[in-house]
């Protein structure tokens, strides 16, 4: 049905358009470490692509693994993070590195309960690290993914009362297969083509599936909450 080839079409864009960042497996591999992309996406939390890049090889250079990071000096960490912002997350990413270091083995939890128990790791991380890391079929919303979303289903309801709603929409277009490529190219669609401004929607992998594109405004979508 229609769902299924949403994820599809997307999909097979996304198997030439990907963005090589990083902490990509190339498209279609099983291969992405766990300790890159869950290092990725705390970085990535709040800060954009642009600048987590430069933070990202440092920290990897300097400590590739998650037993390497679990060994730092508090204060290296913290004047490696300095420029990223919000300092909890650094906090947060030592504790949860030891963690993984002391009660696991050095081993990330493959699932996402697993991993939604470590120190400082949220719902959303959690499914973003199950499904891009160890392929699990898990729902990842993120501010890009909600916009493709509510466009793509002319969602009216405005934000945060939408949320529940793009959730659903999200879980039943996600596929059982590939789903971290699928969750990396709803990113890459909301950060790329489906921009929050002046969306670029004639060169859409999946225009000929959205509802928004047939209304007067597209880019009206998430619709704002009432001041
Ligand atoms: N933003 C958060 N996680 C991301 C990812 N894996 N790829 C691109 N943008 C992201």
């Amino acid at each position: 049905g229609r769902d299924r080839k949403i994820a599809g079409d997307l999909l097979a864009h996304y198997d030439v358009h990907a963005r090589r960042l990083p902490w990509r497996a190339p498209p279609g591999s099983n291969a992405a470490d766990p300790y890159r992309v869950w290092l990725s996406e705390v970085m990535l939390q709040q800060t954009t692509v642009a600048a987590v890049g430069p933070y990202f090889a440092k920290f990897t250079e300097r400590w590739p693994t998650v037993q390497d990071l679990a060994a730092a000096d508090d204060a290296d960490l913290m004047a490696a993070w300095a420029g990223l912002g919000y300092y909890a997350r650094a906090r947060n990413l030592l504790a949860c590195a030891r963690a993984v270091a002391r009660d696991h083995g050095g081993i990330f939890p493959d699932s996402e309960d697993g991993l939604r128990a470590l120190p400082g790791v949220g719902a959303y991380t959690a499914a973003a690290v199950a499904a891009i890391a160890f392929g699990r079929r898990a729902v990842v919303v993120d501010a890009n993914v909600e916009r493709v979303v509510a466009r793509l289903f002319a969602i009216a309801t405005p934000l945060p009362a939408a949320r529940p709603a793009i959730r659903e929409a999200c879980d039943r277009i996600t596929p059982d297969a590939r789903a971290g490529d699928f969750a990396q190219a709803m990113m890459d669609l909301g950060a790329t083509i489906c921009t929050a401004r002046n969306p670029a929607c004639g060169i859409c992998p999946i225009r000929a599936d959205c509802a928004a594109i047939l209304t007067a405004d597209p880019a009206a979508f998430p619709v704002k909450p009432p001041k």
